[in-house]
């Protein structure tokens, strides 16, 4: 029996890869536990896996109490996604000096005391580029724990996943990791377009965001001739603060329905956020379909006491499912 733990579990996406792949491999499993300050990630969490105990607080408090949870005998593995954004290229002025970049260094620390089996830490890719090089931090004091430690760095397309997200995952473990290298998909992955075709489920239309009249002209524009994808300047139809020099080409664009979407975030539902315009349909997509390019499956609850603008945060926040179950094939199978 393999026990799951996921702090910083936000939505669930990493419990949720680890256990389709643990599902495919016929291994046996549960999640045990999921911890995360926000509450209405941590009610999403709950929906998905309702065995699993669900503690919404600071990690840091519930650390000690996971030990009086793990059964003997058990595999235990960590799933952690430590908050991204101190490390974030899209946060350049306070990357660093970020205070939840200790919270990285507690949750290996965290990791070490209860000595789990296995652990994953998620991050994005410029936590290599952060100060005080967290990562390699982590590899010292796990080594001298007596861990092996990988860095993997995943692309979603790679993992058949419509979505160009990066990420680096640190995978930790008791057994030694020789050889160890995530394999990728030989099946290209989905374009978001084929992906956002198929029929969708009941909730489908739920969460699509009303348009202004000003963005309903930006789309029209775009839809108007297929190769479009970015509102030029020429158009007229960009704010002022948007002029030829602007930094931020994607603000107001679609997604290309051939190509993968670009990085989901929590911003998904602000046209000028980014390129987060629905491929085919002059409209931002509904939560079904960010958690479909999120790679969700359609049967993943996406309750509706959890409101609109907090289900796209936490959708923003999670690790894509595919991502997960890549590293558990290649450390199970
Ligand atoms: C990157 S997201 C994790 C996403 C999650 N692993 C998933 O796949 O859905 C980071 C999460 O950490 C939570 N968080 C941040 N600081 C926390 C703390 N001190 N204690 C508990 N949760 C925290 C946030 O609420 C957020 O949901």
């Amino acid at each position: 029996m393999i026990q799951i733990f996921d702090l910083f579990c936000g939505m669930g996406g990493g419990s949720e890869g680890v256990m389709r792949m643990l599902s495919e491999l016929d291994l046996s499993a549960e999640v045990t536990l999921g911890v995360d300050a926000d509450t209405n990630a941590a009610r999403i969490f709950a929906a998905r896996f309702p065995a699993s105990a669900v503690w919404t607080e600071d990690v840091r408090t519930a650390g000690p109490a996971v030990m009086s949870m793990i059964r003997p005998e058990a595999i235990t593995l960590l799933i952690a996604g430590p908050p991204c954004q101190g490390h974030s290229p899209l946060n350049n002025r306070t990357r660093g000096d970020d205070p939840r970049n200790s919270l990285y260094r507690w949750t290996v620390s965290h990791a070490i005391e209860v000595g789990y089996d296995f652990v994953i830490i998620e991050n994005v890719r410029n936590i290599v580029h952060s100060q005080g090089d967290p990562i390699g931090a982590a590899e010292v004091v796990l080594a001298s724990a007596g861990y092996a430690t990988r860095r993997v760095l995943l692309r979603g397309e790679d993992v058949g996943v419509a979505q160009r997200r990066r990420r680096l995952f640190l995978v930790a473990s008791r057994r030694p990791l020789d050889g160890f290298e995530v394999e990728v998909e030989v099946e290209p992955a989905p374009t978001c377009g084929e992906v956002l075709a198929r029929p969708l489920p009941a909730d489908g239309a739920r969460g699509i965001p009303r348009l202004s009249k000003a963005n309903l002209e930006r789309m029209a524009w775009m839809h108007a001739k297929s190769g479009r994808f970015r509102v030029s300047h020429a158009s007229g139809l960009l704010p002022p603060s948007h002029g030829p020099d602007r930094s931020h080409t994607d603000a107001y664009g679609r997604m290309d329905p051939d190509d993968y979407a670009p990085t989901i975030t929590g911003n998904s539902g602000t046209l000028g956020a980014g390129r987060f315009g629905h491929p085919t349909e002059p409209r931002l997509c509904s939560l079904r379909e960010l958690a479909r390019l999120q790679d969700f499956p359609d049967d993943f609850p996406l309750p509706t006491d959890v409101g609109t603008t907090a289900t796209r945060k936490a959708l923003g926040n999670a690790i894509p499912p595919g991502m997960t179950a890549a590293i558990i094939r290649t450390l199970f199978a």
